[in-house]
């Protein structure tokens, strides 16, 4: 197994792998071929997909043919600055990866049952690991570099970080209510974090479970889709964006489970049509697919990362049209993606199963998806 990132070798890190301001840094490492090429701004390089097509012939044969696509990939040297807006930032997740961020970003470390905990990244891939790069070309030994270092990338300490929710609570408050993290850690990031409050965001309470409406004080007028609604939050983006001089900015959807949205003919089959079922306030669009709109619009990265249908057909075309980045089906992390893989093995192992059930390491409100919709995106397969 590839060493740890931390303990890699040449590579000293100061604050979990991070040196504090040092975008500008030399790459960790090269790529010296023909189809690799570096400029002052961009790493350019070329790629052959080698794929077969298989025809099949009118006496049962089957005819093979190797196919080659290529791809053009072009990478940006400068790391950008990077706002991180958070749809559902006052939740367990949010308010729990921003405690995370500020405990990384200050290099913290408080007590536990168990001892001194230091903050660290170990629990992401990406920070965490490392990515064997070659062996040593006089020893022969494995050369491994953190994944981090493989392509310019943001460290999350960098991010700049900010979102809606449709509850006011402050993000130290909110992340009291999760009830995530220890006592001990929660005083040292309180001071930030209650300096912190979500913007007002957009509630249609017939796409989440009822008992959310206690919480929900933070909300713009109105329970359909609306031009209102979608204007707003591409403002709040553009607003973000210029406040802080970011160069881009992600808009990440952590809110909860919605229930799945009807895919119907002429409401949000196309582009045209869901910008139109915007404006006419139809009630079939749910808040997480207008905010993929309004990201699509401003050409912002969505991500979901809940498993509702956001990305109805509409959603898809008008994200091709205007060539935005689009992705993300739940985050299935942890326990969630272990439940996936167990799943799938123990049906191909011919064992048909009834039930499954967890819970969410963050937080655990099984209330969530105490709607009959909502329960069953979490329980498809
Ligand atoms: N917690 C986990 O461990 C985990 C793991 C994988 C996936 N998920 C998924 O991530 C999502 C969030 O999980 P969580 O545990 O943080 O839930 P949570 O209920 O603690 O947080 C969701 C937040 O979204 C807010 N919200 C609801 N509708 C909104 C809207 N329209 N606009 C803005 N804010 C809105 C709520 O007020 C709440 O603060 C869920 O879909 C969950 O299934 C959670």
């Amino acid at each position: 197994m590839a060493p740890h990132a931390e303990t890699n070798g040449g590579y000293s890190p100061l604050i979990n792998g991070h040196h504090p301001g040092d975008s500008s840094r030399e790459d960790q490492f090269i790529v010296n071929a023909p189809n690799v090429v570096y400029t002052d701004s961009t790493i350019k390089s070329s790629y052959i997909y080698h794929t077969t097509k298989v025809t099949r012939g009118s006496a049962g044969t089957l005819e093979a043919v190797p196919v080659e696509t290529e791809f053009d990939f072009k990478v940006e040297r400068k790391i950008p600055k990077v706002g991180l807006m958070l749809v559902g930032w006052g939740g367990n997740n949010g308010s729990t990866v921003t405690a995370g961020i500020l405990a990384n970003r200050k290099g913290l470390s408080w007590a536990t049952r168990e001892g001194v905990q230091s903050a660290n990244y170990y629990g992401s891939v990406i920070m965490g690991s490392t990515v064997k790069l070659g062996s040593d070309a006089v020893t022969g030994d494995d050369v491994n570099v953190p994944f981090h270092k493989l392509l310019p990338m943001i460290h999350p300490n960098d991010f700049v970080l900010g979102g809606w929710d449709i509850s006011g609570l402050n993000l130290a408050d909110a992340m009291d209510r999760a009830k995530v993290l220890e006592p001990t850690l929660k005083i040292l990031v309180r001071k930030e974090m209650e300096q912190m409050k979500p913007l007002p965001s957009i509630y249609y309470p017939d796409f989440i479970a009822s008992n959310q409406g206690d919480r929900a004080d933070n909300v713009l007028e109105g329970t359909t889709a609306c031009r209102e609604h979608l204007e707003k939050i591409r403002n709040d983006i553009r607003d973000f964006k210029q406040r802080n001089e970011l160069d881009k900015v992600i808009v990440l959807w952590t809110a909860n489970t919605e229930r799945y949205a009807d895919i119907i003919t002429g409401v949000n089959d196309t582009a045209e049509n869901i910008l139109a079922s915007i404006q006419n306030g139809h009630p079939e669009i749910s808040p997480s697919s207008v905010f993929a709109v309004a990201c699509i619009l401003e050409n912002v990265p969505f991500i979901n990362g809940s498993p509702q249908n956001t990305f109805v057909p509409g959603v898809i075309s008008l994200a091709e049209q205007h060539k935005s980045y689009i992705g993300g089906d739940d985050f299935k992390s942890g326990q969630t993606k272990m439940k996936s893989a167990l799943v799938d093995f123990l049906i191909s192992a011919g064992i048909k199963l009834t039930s499954i059930a967890s819970y969410n390491h963050l937080g655990n409100k099984a209330q969530a998806v105490s709607i009959q919709g909502n329960l069953k995106i979490k329980c498809r397969r």
